[in-house]
């Protein structure tokens, strides 16, 4: 799959909703449960962390949950790009790009969000046909004013923000014209997800979901 190719898929998944989950499994038995609320909650899109061991399993149960579409986060080699593809991840996303990575997800047909901070690396994954990036990590690297800046002389390229966000800033990154969503790991907070509270991991997604009306 081409890089345009990847970008055109990453676009349509970032516009299902305002807002995708960065997740963290640790328990296995809560994967689907949690796809499960987050979805009802309004949010389809979901990254799960290649953190944690259960990860890749994590994947498996969460894409069978009807009206999700689950990617993999964290890639960092080729390798986890053929066992998130494997597990059955439908995009992948990456703190940074490096070429193998890149290689790896043409080779696997896994579309990218590849990770980038600074108008050469925007510039860089341009070149090869990425327009859709994750600026990462978003507050620590300059947050939605950086991101208004760089729309100036890079209009061309659109981003997901992560890092930092929550439903307090969200809103000053979707406002601009560069942003197609944002994403954070508060919608799946660690304690709800040790209770097992998927009202709460539900309610939290609806109020992510109403940052766009
Ligand atoms: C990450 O990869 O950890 C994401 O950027 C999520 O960051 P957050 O926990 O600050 O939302």
């Amino acid at each position: 799959m081409t890089p345009a190719e990847q970008s055109r898929r990453a676009a349509e998944i970032c516009r299902l909703a305002p807002v995708v989950p960065v997740i963290v499994v640790d328990d296995l038995s809560h994967a689907r449960k949690l796809a499960e609320a987050l979805v009802a909650g309004g949010l389809p899109a979901l990254e799960v962390t290649l953190r944690t061991p259960v990860a890749l399993d994590a994947i498996r149960a969460m894409a069978e949950v009807e009206g999700g579409v689950v990617g993999a986060g964290t890639l960092l080699t080729p390798a986890d790009v053929k066992a998130a593809k494997a597990a059955g991840a439908k995009f992948g996303v990456s703190p940074g790009a490096t070429e193998r990575l890149l290689d790896a997800c043409a080779e696997y047909d896994l579309p990218l969000l590849p990770g980038a901070a600074t108008a050469s690396e925007i510039m860089a994954l341009l070149e090869k046909g990425y327009t859709i990036q994750k600026f990462f990590p978003a507050e620590q690297a300059g947050g939605a004013a950086y991101l208004k800046s760089i729309g100036s002389p890079l209009p061309q390229v659109k981003f997901c923000p992560t890092g930092g966000i929550s439903l307090k800033n969200a809103r000053d990154y979707l406002s601009l014209p560069n942003i197609l969503c944002v994403g954070g790991s508060w919608v799946a907070p660690k304690d709800a997800l040790a209770k097992g509270d998927w009202a709460t991991i539900s309610a939290l997604a609806a109020e992510a979901k109403a940052l766009r009306a």
